[in-house]
């Protein structure tokens, strides 16, 4: 009786295995769902790839998200800092389920469990004003929580360093040039790369203004899919891998970033946007706007992704190089008129 049952379990572990949704390797995946079907002692339906490291993950009785971390120490400074902030009355993000005696460490990753949040059948996206808005806000909210928090943590995080990291972009444009230019015209280049000096010039020679401001911890990736709007409808913030501390200017520059080709690159509509429309008058801030961070990160993306032979991705970015540079090149001259 017990052999049967035994036999039993495994056949229907088989038929699991084979109803995994796969989103890339399928025998690591399988091997995932076993080493959790034995660690977590549950009975475990299914795992679907999300994305890279994190997973969907459904047992009989839950639903949780896996996420993938190499080094420990920075698994255990997302289950403190989520848990910080949910502490601090920031009620907008996950928590992370710790269970004290047990880690779990597959193939070279050690893996958190997270609080599921069922997403809304429409998603958070910038090209929706009242996503803009609302997501400005969260951060804003998000921020206010976190300059409490910082001290705590200035030991434990990276402090900010936009400059280094927009130096080295830059670098990595000039290595690509090359190739960038098969797609491209040198004259472009010519005038992204010049606008990123101006911005880093200029950035470099004011941010100790910045240094006034008290630090925050900052969220450091404020791309849409790091917003999560809920079934419900709530806005949550998630995804912290790249927290740092420094001046919240660091963060509301990559917003402004992310949102201005949807703005069409009028400075008029962000001094419009609340949180927004305050830096407007601080010169660093000016200046870091300038910087076609975007732009470089694409390239630089897909030339080290080895994808550049790939029109399904070389040709968004051509478009989003090509299709709004008037308008860029507007928006540069109507913030330096500002910085005179
Ligand atoms: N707690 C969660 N609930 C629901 N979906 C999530 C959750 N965490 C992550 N996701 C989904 O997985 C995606 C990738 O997760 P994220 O933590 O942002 O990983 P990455 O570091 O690869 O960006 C998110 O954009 C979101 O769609
Ligand atoms: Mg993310």
């Amino acid at each position: 009786m017990q052999a049967m049952e035994c036999q039993c379990r495994v056949m229907m572990k088989k038929a699991m295995n084979i109803n995994i949704k796969k989103g890339g390797d399928d025998f690591f995946n399988n091997r995932l769902f076993s080493y959790l079907s034995k660690e977590l002692d549950a009975n475990i339906l299914g795992i679907k790839q999300l994305r890279g490291n994190v997973y969907l993950v459904d047992t009989k009785t839950s639903r949780f998200i896996l996420k993938g971390y190499r080094d420990i120490r920075k698994l255990k400074i997302q289950e403190a800092f989520t848990s910080s902030l949910r502490k601090s009355g920031f009620a907008h993000s996950y928590s992370f389920y710790i269970q004290p005696k047990l880690t779990l460490y597959f193939q070279n990753e050690y893996y958190g469990c997270i609080e599921y949040i069922e997403p809304h059948e429409t998603a958070f996206h910038y090209k929706h004003e009242y996503d803009r808005d609302e997501g400005i806000e969260l951060l804003n909210k998000f921020h206010e929580k976190t300059i409490g928090l910082a001290p705590s943590y200035t030991s434990l995080i990276p402090k900010t360093d936009l400059v280094r990291k927009w130096q080295q972009r830059r670098i990595e444009f000039t290595k690509n040039l090359t190739q960038i230019n098969y797609f491209i015209s040198k004259e472009l280049t010519r005038d992204l790369l010049e606008w990123a000096d101006f911005s880093l010039q200029g950035f470099i020679g004011k941010r100790k203004i910045l240094e006034t401001d008290s630090p925050a911890i900052l969220h450091g990736d404020v791309a849409h899919h790091n917003f999560l709007r809920s079934k419900e409808g709530k806005l949550y913030l998630i995804d912290f891998d790249l927290i740092t501390t420094g001046s919240r200017a660091y963060d509301m520059v990559q917003y402004a970033n992310r949102i201005l080709p949807f703005l069409e690159w009028k400075l008029e509509s962000l001094a419009n946007i609340k949180h927004l429309n305050n830096w407007l008058n601080n010169e660093a801030f000016l200046y870091g706007l300038l910087y076609p961070a975007d732009i470089l990160r694409e390239w630089n993306r897909l030339l080290r992704e080895g994808q550049n032979s790939n029109p399904f991705r070389t040709a968004p970015i051509v478009e989003m190089t090509v299709s709004q540079f008037q308008q860029r090149k507007q928006f540069q001259e109507d913030v330096k008129s500002r910085l005179k």
